[in-house]
């Protein structure tokens, strides 16, 4: 029984791109089989606390004597991890804030990122499929080329630390008709759009 989790962060509820590219990605992955399933994990709706503890990131034999990790938090994480190992597809919305990912998404990675458990020698999720749905409401070439900080951090931790078969899908300009400095690029930000959702249907298709 194939099973998508869909992680969502934007903070706009009404006028999201990310938002639409998941709901796109679930919808048709969903549609290539009755017993498929799928959990809806919004961040944004229902925010993760920040970490309460910084012995949260090892696992309970590697922490310091002092750490102060409590019951509560321990379950929360479990929760969080055993949502995750139960998927065997992730589709994760991560709009560009302020040049990195959203607080509330970098609260769920500070929480699953566990060196041990889930990265370093241990990686139980190795080559799983996680598609990233980056939005950027600017143009990123040239000089705002490196700008994003945000993509390097999905790719450090889910590639390179999990070890997951990350594909990010970038709509840039998504502001293009909003900003009045981006309205020059607004035509670019519609084509970029419309090849978000193409790629994003063309991977529910085969993820
Ligand atoms: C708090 C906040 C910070 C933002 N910071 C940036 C930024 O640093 N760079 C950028 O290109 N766009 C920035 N934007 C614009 C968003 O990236 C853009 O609107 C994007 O489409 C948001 O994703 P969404 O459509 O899924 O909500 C910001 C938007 C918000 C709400």
């Amino acid at each position: 029984m194939p099973h998508l989790l869909r992680i969502d962060s934007s903070a706009d509820l009404r006028h999201s791109d990310s938002r639409a590219l998941t709901a796109l990605f679930t919808d048709e992955w969903a549609a290539r089989g009755a017993d498929r399933t799928v959990t809806h994990r919004d961040l944004h709706v229902n925010p993760l606390p920040h970490l309460e503890d910084a012995g949260l990131h090892w696992t309970p034999e590697t922490r310091l004597d002092d750490d102060a990790v409590s019951r509560a938090s321990e379950l929360l994480q479990d929760e969080l991890i055993d949502e995750l190992l139960a998927a065997d597809a992730v589709v994760i919305g991560a709009p560009l804030y302020n040049y990195t990912v959203p607080s509330t998404l970098k609260a769920w990675i500070d929480r699953i990122h566990i060196p041990g458990r889930l990265a370093g020698d241990v990686r139980p999720l190795a080559g799983r499929p996680v598609v990233a749905v980056v939005t950027r409401g600017a143009v990123y070439e040239g000089e705002t080329a490196g700008w994003d900080h945000g993509s390097p951090v999905l790719d450090l931790i889910l590639r390179g630390a999990l070890g997951m078969d990350l594909t990010i899908v970038t709509q840039s300009i998504t502001l293009g008709d909003r900003a009045e400095p981006l309205r020059p690029f607004a035509a670019r930000g519609r084509e970029e759009r419309a090849a978000a959702a193409e790629r994003i249907s063309e991977l529910a298709r085969t993820v």
